[in-house]
C-alpha cells in the first residue's frame, strides 16, 4: 500500500512526465506536420549541402525512366525533401502542375524559399495519409523516400489512390548490395572497428526484386525496374567525411554518439580503407539506386 506522502510524489512524478512528453510532442509538430512521425531529417540546408546534391544528380536519370510526364500533367512528389525532383521535373517537363509534398517542416519551407515556379507548390503531408481526393494526379513519383517510412504497403497504396486510372507511379532507393559505396564503405569500417555497429534498416527496399514485389502488392500494372548510376565525387578524405558526419541519414546519428576516441579510430579506419597508401586526393566513387515504376491498372 502506498503512503499519502508516496502517492503524492508518484502523483507529481507523473504530472512532470506528461508535461515532458507534450513539450517534446509541441517541438516534434514544429519539425514535422502536426502529429507526424519524427524522421532524421531536419536540418534542409545540410541535407542540400549534402546528399541532396546528389538527389539532382539522379533526378533527370529517373525522370526518363519514369518515361510517363507528358504535357499538361499534373505531377506529385511525395517526400520531396528540399525539392530536387520536383524543381528538375518543373524544369525538363511539360507538366502543368507540379506538388511536393514532405513531413519535414524545415525541408518544405527550404523548397518553398527556392521556388520560382508559378505551377510549383510545396505542401505538408505524410504519404502513408495522402492529403489529396483519388486520382488527383496524373503521375506521382517519390525519390528515396519509401525507405524511411514505417509502411511502405500504405505509402505505395496512397500514391496509387491519388493517381488517375492509367497514370505512372514511381519511385528509386539507392541499392543496398554494395552499389552505394558511400554507404558501403562507412559501415564497412564502422563495422570492422565496431562489433555493436549495425547496419541500418533502411536498406530493405534497395533492390529491383523487393521495390518490384511491393509494386505488384500494390497492383500497379507493366511494372519495371531499372539501376540507375551516378558519379559522386569528392575533393578529399575531409570533403567525404565531412558529408557523412553532416548528412541527414543513418551515419550521423552514429558517428555523433561516438566518443571522440572511437570517432578518430573511425575515421583513421575510413581513411586507409578509401585511399589506401595513395596521398590525400580526390575520390570517386559510383552511387547505384533502384527505381521501380507500374501503371495505375484501367480496368
Ligand atoms: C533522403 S530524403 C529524400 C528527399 C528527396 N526526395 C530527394 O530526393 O532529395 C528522404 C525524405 O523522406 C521524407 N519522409 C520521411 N518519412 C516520410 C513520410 N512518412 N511521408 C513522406 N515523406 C517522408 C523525409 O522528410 C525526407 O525529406
Amino acid at each position: 500500500m502506498m503512503s499519502r506522502s508516496g502517492a503524492v510524489i508518484f502523483l507529481v512524478q507523473l504530472l512532470v512526465a506528461a508535461q515532458r512528453h507534450n513539450v517534446r510532442r509541441q517541438f516534434q509538430s514544429t519539425l514535422y506536420g502536426g502529429g507526424m512521425e519524427p524522421n532524421l531529417h531536419t536540418d534542409a540546408d545540410k541535407y542540400q549541402a549534402g546528399m541532396g546534391s546528389w538527389s539532382k544528380t539522379l533526378a533527370p536519370l529517373f525522370i526518363e525512366f519514369i518515361d510517363g510526364i507528358k504535357e499538361g500533367d499534373r505531377v506529385l512528389d511525395v517526400g520531396c525533401g528540399t525539392g530536387s525532383l520536383t524543381f528538375t521535373i518543373a524544369d525538363t517537363t511539360k507538366a502543368s502542375t507540379v506538388v511536393g509534398t514532405d513531413p519535414s517542416v524545415g525541408y518544405v519551407e527550404y523548397a518553398r524559399a527556392q521556388n520560382s515556379h508559378p505551377h510549383v507548390a510545396f505542401e505538408i503531408g505524410d504519404a502513408q495519409k495522402l492529403p489529396y481526393d483519388n486520382g488527383s494526379f496524373d503521375s506521382c513519383v517519390s525519390s528515396l523516400m519509401i525507405q524511411f517510412v514505417s509502411d511502405a504497403h500504405t505509402a505505395a497504396r496512397e500514391m496509387r489512390r491519388v493517381t488517375k486510372k492509367g497514370g505512372s507511379v514511381a519511385t528509386c532507393v539507392w541499392d543496398n548490395s554494395g552499389g552505394m559505396e558511400l554507404s558501403e564503405r562507412f559501415w564497412d569500417a564502422a563495422v570492422a572497428v565496431d562489433p555493436g555497429a549495425k547496419r541500418p534498416g533502411d536498406r530493405r527496399y534497395g533492390s529491383a526484386s523487393a521495390l518490384s514485389e511491393l509494386w505488384i502488392a500494390s497492383a500497379f500494372a507493366n511494372v519495371e525496374t531499372r539501376a540507375l548510376v551516378i558519379p559522386m565525387e569528392f575533393s578529399s578524405f575531409d570533403d567525404f567525411w565531412s558529408l557523412l558526419s553532416n548528412s541527414q541519414g543513418p551515419p550521423k546519428p552514429y558517428i555523433s554518439n561516438l566518443s571522440d576516441d572511437r570517432r578518430q579510430i573511425l575515421k583513421e579506419r575510413l581513411r586507409t580503407d578509401i585511399l589506401g597508401n595513395r596521398p590525400d586526393g580526390s575520390i570517386k566513387l559510383h552511387a547505384k539506386a533502384w527505381a521501380v515504376r507500374g501503371t495505375v491498372p484501367v480496368g
